[in-house]
């Protein structure tokens, strides 16, 4: 099985850009081959990765259940669906990428899911490592490693709001029937010395901080040229403060 290290937090707070630096971190110190799964249908990884991305296994669901008669002859649907996957894998020197896209519409989609879902399985078996980019809700999570969590970190911005949704998240997990085997808050853009009220409220959490990733405008330089993180030197701030945090909570 691989080791799966999950990000989860409220829309807008750093997830997909610590998600994308933990990426390039594991290329870095090859951490053997890692499969990156884009699992917020409003995210960007791919982008921040630096890839036009075409095909979701959401549209690959939504164009199969729109002409179900469309296989091809002489395959399957489950040939043709498991295809359609490979072609949607974006792959890359360091990692290889997979957009889930959309979640479904109205309909049965039971089948074409279980097709699917079975395939991606299969597939992540492939890879040593899973960085999984959420949404809020975490159903991908739960529905995609079967449950398994080795590493999940609570991305959070340096405000209280931002950490009562970790806190909500946190408080879901026994309810998705996600098992955790280590968790951690990670800060973004917080400062170097964290304020009272906010540790505060962290305590009351319970869960360590993992690291504080600065305002490093770095990130806003990359996003404006459209340049992968992956690209970013080594020396950038928001670089050395993830490797710092991956040092000590990569799972092994
Ligand atoms: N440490 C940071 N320093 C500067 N800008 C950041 C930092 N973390 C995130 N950002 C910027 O904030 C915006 C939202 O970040 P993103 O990672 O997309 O959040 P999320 O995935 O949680 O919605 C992006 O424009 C990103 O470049
Ligand atoms: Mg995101």
């Amino acid at each position: 099985m691989s080791k799966v290290i999950a990000f989860a937090g409220k829309g807008g707070v750093g997830k997909t850009t610590v998600a994308s630096l933990v990426i390039r971190y594991m290329g870095k110190v090859d951490k053997g081959p890692i499969l990156a799964v884009d699992a917020d249908p409003n995210s960007n990884l791919g982008e921040t990765l630096g890839h036009d991305v075409i095909s979701t296994i959401g549209d690959i669901r939504e164009n199969y259940m729109k002409d179900p008669q469309g296989v091809p002859s002489g395959m399957d649907k489950v040939n043709y669906l498991e295809t359609l996957v490979e072609q949607a894998l974006v792959e890359h020197p360091a990692y290889d990428l997979l957009v889930m896209g959309r979640q479904e519409g109205q309909g049965c989609y039971c089948m074409v899911n279980n097709i699917l879902n079975s395939f991606t399985d299969k597939l992540s078996a492939h890879y040593k490592y899973m960085v999984v980019d959420n949404e809020a809700g975490m159903e991908h999570l739960s529905r995609r490693t079967s449950g398994e969590v080795d590493m999940l970190f609570l991305v959070t911005d340096y405000s209280l709001r931002g950490l009562r949704a970790v806190s909500r998240i946190n408080s879901m997990l026994e309810s998705l029937k996600l098992n955790v085997k280590n968790i951690a808050i990670v800060v973004s853009r917080g400062p170097e010395t964290l304020s009272e009220p906010f540790m505060k409220e962290v305590e009351e959490i319970g869960l360590p901080i993992g690291g504080i990733i600065p305002n490093d405008p770095a990130l806003l330089e990359f996003d404006m040229e459209q340049r992968s993180l992956i690209e970013l030197p080594d020396d950038s701030i928001s670089v050395t403060a993830v490797h710092k945090l991956m040092d000590e909570y990569c799972p092994n």
